[in-house]
């Protein structure tokens, strides 16, 4: 197995002899199947007590064949779609020797200086958890002992994405009901379709740290939660309790982590070296290394390593599997269903195939920015850049012309000019921008998220020839858009879509895919309006269109999205029809019914992602002006009309009281059935006392 740095194994020599001298149970981060026999052969025949070890990855989005980002695939709204590239993601994994993912990643990200929302679902916990299910679902597959089923590790519990400012490994202070009602569901949404490992976070809450955070990894997990699996840390998150003055030193970090419900610690090489004398002078007791070793040991058997240790190590397969055609198709599927289109001034989107097109921008031939973050093991060969996907859609290559005009973050000589002169021959440019793939992931934080300076100074060149331009971003976060790039005739968000980006790209700029995505994080107006999320808490001064001063608004821009969580475009024109409930007083005991009518006014088919969102119009504690509560994906024939019904339970209604307790509260709600979380217009209804 190649176990180089930057993502060496749990102890860093050599991987077999550790198995034998260290007694470690899981490596991480080596990949082939003929390696990882020799590893389980060593482990069942050498080791003292012969136990077969797992051997885990970060395969997150893809393994050879890499899917979108996770954030680009939840703009599809369709969690069968994560579902479906997570099962291709564990074929693939599982061929290549893998029993075990550190994937997927469920944190809620509501700033987007963060650069690891990229690897989440968004901004939002309902679809959050829907994505969080289908990709554990997807991962392990119906039978966690078949050869091709891929343990999945929600992560990182809990609250990561809350880090203060966006930083990524800061600290995190939090209320409360923020934590259970936004952070924690989509581990328990995981959990409950049958993740049985999770991982601990960096981060600390509210002064404890998550990795030794008794409360937190005992106390709901296993007590109220009643998780029957394995806890592992971070990347040395048990050794890192002494950098946050936590623990006085490598002992105490050992003692503080396992007894607080860290099961396996990874990396740092704490347990091995110091659980033997903690439990020796009765500091850990022997009971809990019991429980834990148990623990290990039950997921070794429910994955059916004690029965076969060689089990899903098959080097044929691993032939067989590298390359599947289904797969390419699958990323192309995903990669185009993942766009959003933000904006399209006088449908200047679809580009006819005869159009004379300048494609310009740094990321028009680029094949190092394809894959986004987290891909470890990508088979760079087939990515498909954008001049490659453009060509191959286009009968007439002379109706293209290619033009770098600037790298990704500093000019080129000549660069302008260039690009200048090729949009004045142009019909219509295309601008492909964006932020370098290493912008995004972890540790990839930002204070101002927008295009980097040399781009945007050639968007202005090339859009003041008055040459009409699409924008086509390449984005791991929301990006404040500003300028020529933000006044474009067409912005498409095309985030980091994997191995199939030029053709997925193409097929919608070229009208072969009406885009179905939707924004699954808030564009703002601008950087400094972070965290800036659509479910945001009520004020006591909103601002009215009437009235801006003394309201809670920035002195330069409003306090809105430029464009909202749930916003996005397709080739058709879909009208809404007025929301309507079934019943104005709804029983606690009983289901409210919600209907709209939607009608396809367009000529083309498209789909359409239908949203549900209510507001708890008077509570014990302050509620968000809008929450998300479902969501739909449907296709509308041209002229077609479709009632949407949707049902809502009092269930879904419940939040963290004001006096900690879970549940709803009686009194007036408003409905929407919209478009996005900005859009629309409410019915009523009255949840009525128990
Ligand atoms: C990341 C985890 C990842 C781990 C192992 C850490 O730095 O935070 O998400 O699973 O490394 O590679």
């Amino acid at each position: 197995m190649s176990y180089d740095p930057p993502r060496p194994i749990l102890v860093s020599s050599s991987a077999a002899s550790d198995v034998v001298k260290r007694q470690v149970g899981a490596l991480f981060n080596g990949v082939g199947a003929a390696q990882g026999r020799e590893i389980q052969r060593v482990a069942v025949e050498e080791s003292r007590l012969g136990i077969p070890v797992l051997l885990a990855a970060d395969v997150i989005h893809g393994m050879r064949t890499v899917f979108p980002i996770p954030l680009g695939e939840a703009a599809s709204f369709e969690p069968a779609l994560a579902e479906r590239t997570a099962r291709a993601t564990a074929v693939e994994a599982t061929a290549a020797g893998l029993h075990w993912t550190f994937a997927p990643a469920v944190d809620i990200a509501r700033d987007q200086r963060w650069g690891r929302g990229a690897e989440g679902a968004g901004e939002d916990t309902v679809l959050g958890c829907a994505f969080a299910e289908a990709r554990v679902r997807g991962f392990q597959g119906p039978d966690l002992r078949a050869a091709d089923s891929l343990l999945a590790t929600p992560k990182h519990f809990a609250a990561y994405g809350a880090v203060a400012a966006g930083m990524d490994y800061n600290y995190v202070e939090i209320s409360e009901g923020t934590l259970q009602d936004v952070h924690l569901p989509p581990f328990k949404a995981a959990f409950d379709a049958g993740a049985l490992t999770v991982m601990t976070a960096f981060n600390d809450i509210n002064g404890v740290p998550a990795s030794a955070n008794h409360a937190l990894l005992t106390g709901l997990l296993r007590g109220h939660w009643d998780f029957p699996g394995l806890v592992v840390s971070d990347y040395t998150a048990d050794m890192e309790l002494i950098a946050h003055g936590y623990a006085e030193d490598e002992r105490d970090a050992t003692r503080r982590a396992f007894t607080a419900g860290m099961d396996m610690s990874m990396q740092s090489g704490f347990y091995a070296a110091h659980l033997p004398g903690l439990v020796e002078s009765g500091e850990v007791p022997m009971a809990l290394l019991d429980a834990s070793v148990r623990r290990v040991l039950s997921l070794k058997a429910a994955i059916g390593l004690l029965d076969d240790p060689y089990r899903s190590l098959d080097p044929s397969r691993e032939d067989d599997i590298s390359r599947l055609e289904a797969h390419e198709t699958l990323a192309r599927d995903a990669g185009r269903r993942s766009i959003v289109l933000l904006k399209n001034e006088s449908d200047v989107l679809p580009l006819r195939r005869d159009a004379r097109i300048a494609l310009v921008g740094p990321f028009a031939r680029d094949r190092d920015n394809i894959e986004g973050c987290w891909t470890l093991f990508g088979d760079k060969s087939r990515y498909i850049s954008l001049e490659e996907g453009f060509r191959a859609a286009l009968p007439h290559a002379g109706s293209l012309e290619i033009v770098d005009g600037c790298g990704l973050e500093s000019p080129l000589e000549g660069g302008i000019e260039a690009a200048v002169a090729a949009a004045r021959r142009a019909e219509v440019v295309v601008l492909a921008l964006g932020e370098p793939q290493r912008y995004s992931g972890e540790a990839q934080s930002r204070t101002r998220i927008v295009l980097p300076a040399a781009q945007q100074v050639l968007a202005e060149a090339v859009s003041a020839t008055g040459t009409p331009v699409v924008v086509l971003l390449r984005n791991g976060r929301a990006l404040a858009l500003e300028g020529a790039v933000r006044d474009a005739r067409a912005i498409v968000v095309t985030w980091f879509l994997g191995s199939q980006t030029g053709h997925a790209v193409a097929d919608v700029v070229f009208g072969d895919y009406s885009p179905s995505g939707r924004l699954p994080v808030s564009f703002p107006h601008d950087s400094g309006q972070q965290p800036f999320f659509y479910n945001h808490p009520r004020t006591g001064r909103p601002e009215t269109p009437e009235m801006s001063e003394f309201k809670a608004r920035w002195r330069e821009h409003p306090n809105t999205a430029l464009y909202p969580f749930g916003h996005g475009l397709g080739y058709g024109r879909i009208e809404y029809g007025a929301t309507t409930v079934d019943m104005a007083k709804l029983p606690v005991s009983d289901v409210l019914t919600v209907r709209a009518t939607l009608r396809n006014h367009g000529t083309r088919a498209v789909e359409e992602v239908v949203q549900l969102y209510v507001h708890d119009r008077v509570a014990s504690r302050v509620r968000p002006v809008r929450e998300l509560k479902g969501f739909r994906k449907l296709m509308l024939q041209p002229g077609e009309s479709q009632e949407v019904v949707f049902r809502l339970a009092p269930a879904q209604l419940a939040f963290t009281r004001a006096d900690g307790t879970h549940g709803s509260e009686p009194g007036g709600f408003d409905v929407w059935i919209a478009p996005s979380a900005m859009a629309g217009v409410p019915a009523r209804f009255e949840l009525l006392p128990r």
